[in-house]
């Protein structure tokens, strides 16, 4: 199987042809390991512990499972339907459905917020693949084992404090993810994908027996399934609406490009679902293997983005060949972040190539450094720029560096904006009869998921908006 992205034919106008010449997923499988690689990232592994011990535990796990129930899988749903419908690159086959629905052509907006977010998100996100990939050389050194929690907390304040270094991995990440883009053909990522991912997931429930011998393994499951409502703050409740976007790859249009390869007769329901299960069950392993380790070590579960430097890197200091499954876990870590950042690249490169007639290399080029220096200033906020807080005098953004705002910016506010046009979209003015011809599915199912695109999404991002607002 091979798309090749740059492959995708100029907008010709027509809608009826334009699979044909695009070459398609060769099977339903080929569709959820791409999509599952844009998804399964450092948002399951790095992100999701974190914000969950930030957020004080089961209250925020069970929102954020809603959120991915209610508001995620229907997204999911509405974008990979829009792309495989418009057959294009997203801001030219939402101009296609508008065309052919009479639709204002301003919808393609959606495909702009997209492009703007990933490109957002992307600068930050190579600075944490960077420390995996610096990780790689800590585990495989040896130099962890039998190591102590202060030790292990050392070591990843000393990688902190040293832009220089951070500047190294941040290169080493960003050049990888271009290179893949400049190319073009994911055919070999996607058989990739294929093997590393279910490695992963192995190497993960390794570390969860593992972490099963702490003693600390019935803690952690009740820290993580045991609603507190009474930790659960409305900011929490954003962030888990937001992580929800994040870790599913929504809100900019990345399902929607990968949906205009699905062939029709395959049901974007099924892999819809079928890709948010993967996605959330790498995220409740990780938190499976992580939460033990903090308690066992009196460690502190809202940590914050080091979390799982600080924790992980203890258990493979513990463990009977730690060395050997820390480095292998770190590759893999790696590898899940890479095939997510190509998706956050993919999209702004298509447009400059489709929009500016540019070729791909320049394009990645050209896009690549412009994130690539976009992210020393999130390496500055984790040294230098530690205590500047740009918007600091706005309450909700008090004592955020630049590295926290971008993040909050692009998964707190631009994916579920970017989610909340989709759901109006084939909530309110798409052709009914052409959506459920797309979608296949029995009346009843059908209405359920027409019900939440129409009302319950965008009550829903709306509400969350409009109470962190005030
Ligand atoms: N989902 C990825 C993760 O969890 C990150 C990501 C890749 C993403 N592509 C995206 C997030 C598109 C939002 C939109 O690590």
């Amino acid at each position: 199987m091979s798309v090749s992205s740059s492959g995708s034919a100029a907008y010709s106008g027509s809608l009826e042809d334009s699979n044909a010449q695009r070459g398609l997923w060769s099977s339903r499988l080929a569709f959820i390991l791409a999509a599952t690689g844009s998804a399964v990232g450092l948002g399951n592994i790095w992100k999701f512990p974190y914000v969950t011990g930030e957020n004080g535990g089961g209250a925020f796990v069970l929102v954020y499972l809603l959120c991915i129930a209610i508001i995620g899988i229907p997204i999911m749903m509405a974008e990979v339907m829009i792309g495989r419908r418009g057959g294009h690159s997203p801001v030219n086959s939402i101009k296609a459905i508008a065309q052919r629905d009479g639709l204002n052509p301003a919808w393609k907006l959606v495909g702009a917020v997209g492009i703007l977010a990933g490109f957002l998100i992307l600068s930050f996100y190579s600075v944490i693949g960077g420390w995996a990939i610096s990780y790689v050389g800590t585990t495989a050194s040896g130099q962890l084992s039998g190591q102590t929690a202060d030790a292990v907390g050392a070591i990843f304040s000393g990688l902190l404090s040293n832009p220089g270094t951070l500047l190294l991995w941040h290169t080493v990440f960003m050049a990888l993810v271009m290179l893949v883009v400049a190319k073009g053909v994911r055919s070999g990522l996607e058989r990739a994908v294929s093997i590393l991912m279910p490695a992963l997931f192995v190497l993960l429930l390794i570390v969860v027996g593992y972490a099963m011998t702490t003693g600390h393994f019935g803690q952690a499951a009740a820290f993580l399934f045991q609603p507190d409502f009474s930790k659960l703050t409305t900011s929490g409740v954003l962030v888990a609406l937001g992580h929800a976007f994040f870790t599913l790859s929504l809100g900019m249009a990345v399902m929607m490009a990968y949906g205009s390869y699905l062939p029709k007769k395959i049901s974007i329901a099924k892999t819809s679902i079928t890709v948010s299960v993967i996605d959330t069950g790498v995220a409740l392993l990780a938190g499976l293997a992580i939460f033990p380790i903090v308690f066992a070590n009196g460690l502190e579960p809202g940590a914050g983005p080091g979390l799982i430097f600080q924790t992980l890197p203890l258990a493979f200091g513990q463990m009977p060949m730690g060395s050997l499954f820390g480095t292998l876990f770190f590759v893999l870590l790696i590898f899940a972040a890479w095939t997510s950042g190509i998706s956050l690249l993919e999209p702004i490169v298509e447009w400059l190539e489709e929009q500016k007639g540019m070729n791909r290399t320049v394009s990645t080029l050209g896009a690549g450094v412009v994130c690539w220096a976009l992210g020393i200033a999130s390496i500055l906020s984790l040294n230098l720029w530690a205590d500047f807080a740009p918007l600091g005098f706005i309450p909700m953004l008090e004592g955020k560096t630049i590295f926290d705002l971008l993040d909050f910016f692009t998964a707190n506010i631009l994916l579920p904006l970017g989610g909340l046009l989709v759901a109006l979209m084939a909530g309110w003015v798409m052709s009914k009869p052409a959506m459920e011809k797309e979608l296949a599915l029995s009346p009843g199912t059908f209405n359920l998921w027409f019900v939440t695109v129409r009302f319950i999404t965008p009550i829903a991002v709306g509400v969350v908006f409009i109470y962190n607002l005030m």
